[in-house]
């Protein structure tokens, strides 16, 4: 066999391997995200933990109800992890201590209130019940996020940002 024959047969074969490679990324890109969270519980009521188990000064994001549970001010409150712009997926930066919504850079704190960017207000929250000492999410109720300029907690960014464009 000719070198350039190795050569082409190792390119084909290097080319295959790469299509496999980005299918079954696709493949698992689609199921990670579609599959939990139909099959989970978004659009119902959530049984999530305990009261105590409520974090005040970090979230809990409970993935089948696409939501973030945190107590402000002593209440508990659920987070849609939708943003109120154009519904990206909005992560919590635990650097930061605040949502920053990789899409155009919206920024909210703790307590989802709108900091930065294009959304038209704060995060948008479901509503919650203590049922059996569990704390329930209502996917079902949901409420607007405060206007902009509003500012339930006043808790500065504890640190470097999760995404530059962010803080851009
Ligand atoms: S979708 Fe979040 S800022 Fe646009």
């Amino acid at each position: 066999m000719s070198e350039s024959t190795d050569r082409r047969t190792f390119l084909v074969s290097a080319w295959k391997a790469g299509l496999a490679f980005l299918a079954a990324a696709g493949i698992w890109t689609s199921w990670d995200v579609l599959r939990p969270r139909l099959a989970a519980g978004f659009g119902a009521r959530v049984k999530t933990v305990s009261p105590d188990a409520v974090p005040t000064d970090s979230v809990l994001e409970v993935f089948e109800a696409r939501a973030y549970l945190t107590k402000v001010n002593d209440e508990i409150v659920a987070f849609s992890e939708i943003c109120s712009h154009l519904g990206c997926r909005v992560p919590f930066c635990q650097s930061s201590g605040q949502f920053e919504c990789p899409c155009h850079g919206s920024v909210f704190n703790r307590a989802g209130d709108h900091l930065t960017g294009p959304a038209p207000r704060g995060m948008d929250r479901f509503a919650v019940e203590i049922e059996d000492g569990i704390v329930v999410i209502d996917t079902n109720t949901m409420v607007d996020g405060p206007p902009p300029g509003t500012v339930t907690v006043d808790e500065p960014s504890l640190g470097p940002a999760c995404s530059e464009e962010s803080h851009g």
